[in-house]
């Protein structure tokens, strides 16, 4: 059965998640408002469709241990950007705070002695290492582009074969 005080950390995370993948979604469709970016717009739906299973993954995770999960309203996300630099950099920042949560939890869970939310949120800490791995790698990459069109339209195409790589490797 999960505590109070857990069950109350676990919906800030399912609310953080729920930010996470509407700001990607915001992401995407500046993306796809702009001429030739086709990679991070998809690449920025993909990341949305994986926020919210992250969330779900919390609801139920929730639920089933005599929870109650709940569904947050949000604030609507930053939907202005000045280049695919600054998506990407707000991508990066977003993860980072991301992290520090996940970590948060964690040691709320050990403190608590509740081992189960702890294992629980070791495939957390993984995809955080991950995402952030990818985020630090697009920035890097963009940071070696600087105003090179030429190079942000090379970004634009490895990314869309890297999204359409993910996507058919997701499907059963
Ligand atoms: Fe589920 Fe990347 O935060």
């Amino acid at each position: 059965m999960l505590s109070k005080d857990m069950n109350m950390a676990l919906n800030k995370q399912v609310m953080m998640e729920a930010e996470s993948s509407m700001a990607y979604l915001s992401m995407a469709s500046w993306a796809e408002q702009q001429p030739g970016l086709d990679g991070v717009t998809s690449f920025f739906y993909q990341q949305s469709d994986e926020e919210r299973l992250h969330m779900l993954k919390l609801i139920k995770f929730i639920n089933e241990r005599g929870g109650k999960a709940e569904i947050p309203s949000i604030d609507k996300p930053m939907d202005e950007f000045s280049s695919v630099k600054d998506v990407f950099g707000n991508f990066l920042q977003h993860e980072f705070k991301v992290s520090e949560s996940i970590n948060e939890l964690v040691e709320t869970a050990l403190k608590a002695r509740d081992f189960a939310t702890h294992s629980f949120l070791q495939w957390y800490v993984n995809e955080q290492m991950e995402e952030e791995r990818v985020a630090r790698q697009l920035n890097d990459k963009l940071e070696l582009i600087g105003d090179d069109k030429s190079g942000l339209y090379l970004f634009d195409r490895d990314i869309l074969l890297q999204a359409a790589t993910a996507s058919s490797q997701s499907k059963p």
